[in-house]
């Protein structure tokens, strides 16, 4: 029999075959990608290919349909049964070869196709799922070879997949049989790591699911992809419930210390948020949680301490030692987490006490350690979680910010929700605000807002704002201080005490900025700012090429602003980026692209933790960055942008220099 030349695209994989051969085979044999769940039965559709027709100079050949054997009957069922082909599609498992010929496989056959994720300047993620499918029909029993049906499934694994020695676990086991009988004996089996049968279902399936899971102390958000197309079908979030036990982090570690069996309690509402999330996310979506079969979780070291029942105490003070930081896979029925019979929970790993796998995900979803650029990830919480560095070296801490970014300790503060405040100008002339709320988008000075508004308080993104714009109007000082003459000529500003408050809105609610809101939000964001410069001294930098803001907060903040009040250092505004909930991203990469979860892992390993609380600087840094924007860093790329107030003390010297002072 002659070989025939076939070249694929737009892998360029080539080779020659004797007549005969079926494409699925030659593209399995160069390993060109062409995916297949029915093992070239004819069922599964996801073959598929196109002859690519015309000469190919290139390849010396000349390339046409007659190349491959005609439409077949199996193709022809599949098109009855499964709906028609795309014009000029074939099945490559029931294509011949018959000549020379070019053949491109569409991204939709690819098992490694990619997928495009939602910002221009992040990467692709390429899908290969840490779980396959594999349709096997099974050996029926036989009285002279009395194996065991698993056994005769793991043959069939083996025989037609390569899968060497499969596992299974009990709960696997435990439906076996019925679903070998309910599909007599032809049954698709979801494969873990090439080994661990995770899944079995009677007959075809060619679609699994799985599910990317954010635990944030504040809300928990889930996240279910199709592990076939790496499209995500739904999204949901709740409020973590542990918030009854404790505001924030150490509140809940506290709940644990002071109430025996309180991290069980904790434990059990957020696996039970959990679970919720992951049943609403498949109704949503309208699968069967049974095809869920993978999720990866990331969370801060407390949340993915409690989640996976792990005591948290020692995560409540120094030296912050956390039970275990290395990746981990949990049954997800062990969690409480509905989903197919072995499905897994992934937890990424964490890079320190104060460090989680949330910050892991964020590492994983914009890497940093993939460049040459000084890049700095930011996830600003009531911990804020810092990471600094590039390809080089990469260095992480944490920073007590406290809850004030999130309207809590402000005197209208509220949380992000209908009705609050989220945007603020102020005119420098007239000293007038005015303002934006959340559910609303018209400004409060446009005609009609009072009718279609209600007011509530200001989030945090707000009050950043708020507190930047006073500072740009020069009603703030860059001590942080209300100019208390300006009540001469504003009403807006008000004695209270010994100090000043500007009144943006009067009425019930009132809703105002207090000498003491400011000193809040300047303590915030001076340990914010001293964590990132402890980082830089650390690499050691002056400057940083970009910056990326994470987290819920982060990702409704004007980075803008964020840079006028002296939260992030100076850098070009438009290297400047909101990333949204970048954890969040990062577990969706690790449940799409396995070797991303080797990826992760060595870089956490190799990244350099700095604790803030052991640096004698970070006192230092702290006082020099409560002064708005900052004491004496200076922000060129900010003052292009925007008409910095002249700083009160440089203005002082320089009048002393003149004097010859
Ligand atoms: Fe399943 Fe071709 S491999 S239809």
């Amino acid at each position: 029999m002659p070989d025939r030349l076939v070249v694929f695209t737009p892998s360029g994989k080539r080779g020659q075959f004797p007549d005969g051969t079926t494409l699925l085979d030659a593209a399995r044999k160069l390993g060109a990608d062409l995916d297949s769940v029915c093992g070239g039965r004819g069922i599964c559709g996801r073959c598929q290919i196109e002859v690519a027709t015309g000469q190919f100079p290139k390849h010396g050949i000349e390339s046409r349909a007659e190349a491959i054997t005609p439409w077949n009957r199996v193709e022809q069922r599949y098109a009855d049964i499964r709906g028609a082909l795309k014009s000029g599609r074939r099945l490559g498992c029931q294509a011949h070869l018959e000549g020379n010929v070019v053949i491109d496989i569409p991204a939709e056959s690819q098992v490694h196709r990619q997928v495009v994720r939602k910002a221009a300047d992040t990467r692709p993620i390429t899908l290969d799922p840490v779980v396959t499918l594999h349709y096997v029909e099974v050996a029926e029993p036989d009285m002279h070879d009395p194996s065991s049906d698993f056994r005769r499934l793991a043959d069939a694994l083996r025989n037609e997949w390569g899968i060497a020695d499969a596992r299974a676990e009990n709960a696997v086991l435990a439906t076996l049989q019925k679903t070998l009988r309910a599909g007599q004996l032809k049954v698709t089996a979801a494969v873990r790591h090439g080994r661990d049968i995770v899944g079995l279902w009677p007959g075809l399936v060619d679609r699994i699911f799985g599910i990317a899971v954010d635990i944030g102390s504040t809300t928990v958000a889930a996240h279910l992809a199709d592990l076939t197309t790496g499209e995500t079908l739904a999204s949901a979030g709740v409020m973590n419930p542990q918030i009854r036990f404790g505001e924030d982090l150490m509140s809940r570690v506290s709940y644990a210390m002071l109430n025996p069996g309180g991290d069980r309690e904790m434990t059990a509402v957020i696996r039970e948020a959990v679970a919720a999330l992951v049943a609403e996310v498949a109704a949503e979506a309208k699968i069967d949680p049974d095809r869920i079969v993978e999720i990866v979780a990331v969370g801060n070291p407390i949340m993915h301490h409690l989640y996976l029942g792990l005591d948290p105490v020692e995560l409540g003070g120094a030296p912050f030692a956390l039970t275990v930081d290395q990746a981990l896979d949990t049954s997800a029925r062990d969690l409480g987490v509905v989903g197919a019979s072995g499905a897994v929970v992934h937890t990424l790993p964490l890079v320190a006490g104060h460090v989680g796998a949330d910050a892991a995900g964020m590492i994983l979803a914009e890497a940093p350690y993939a460049g040459e650029d000084i890049t700095l990830l930011v996830d600003v919480g009531t911990n804020a979680e810092i990471v600094l560095g590039n390809r080089h070296r990469l260095l992480a801490c944490s920073s007590p910010t406290g809850p004030a970014f999130e309207g809590a300790q402000i005197s209208s503060g509220q949380r992000a929700a209908p009705g609050a405040i989220e945007r603020l100008r102020i005119d420098p002339l007239t000293l007038e605000p005015r303002y934006r709320i959340i559910g609303s988008d018209l400004w409060s000075d446009e005609p009609g807002f009072d009718a279609a508004a209600v007011v509530t308080g200001i989030c945090g993104s707000g009050i950043i704002e708020a507190v930047a714009e006073l500072f740009l109007a020069g009603i703030v000082t860059a001590d942080g201080v209300i100019d208390g003459a300006l009540a001469l000529r504003s009403p807006r500003i008000v004695p209270e005490g010994r100090t000043f408050t500007y009144v943006i809105r009067e009425g019930e609610p009132r809703i105002a900025i207090t000498q003491a809101d400011i000193r809040a939000i300047q303590l915030a964001k001076a340990a914010l700012y001293a964590g990132i410069r402890l980082l830089m001294d650390h690499y050691p930098v002056d400057r940083v090429d970009r910056i990326v803001l994470a987290g819920a907060f982060g990702s409704h903040i004007d980075v803008k602003y964020a840079m006028v009040l002296g939260l992030i250092p100076d850098c070009p505004l438009a290297h400047v980026r909101s990333a949204g909930n970048a954890a969040g991203t990062g577990a969706r990469i690790a449940l799409l692209n396995l070797a991303s979860r080797a990826e992760i892992a060595e870089v956490v390993r190799s990244i350099v933790k700095i604790e803030t609380a052991l640096e004698p600087r970070f006192q230092e840094h702290f006082v020099a960055a409560m002064a708005i924007p900052h004491k004496t860093d200076s922000f060129p790329n900010l003052a292009e942008a925007v008409t910095l107030p002249v700083r009160a003390a440089t203005a002082s010297s320089e009048r002393r220099r003149r004097r010859g002072g």
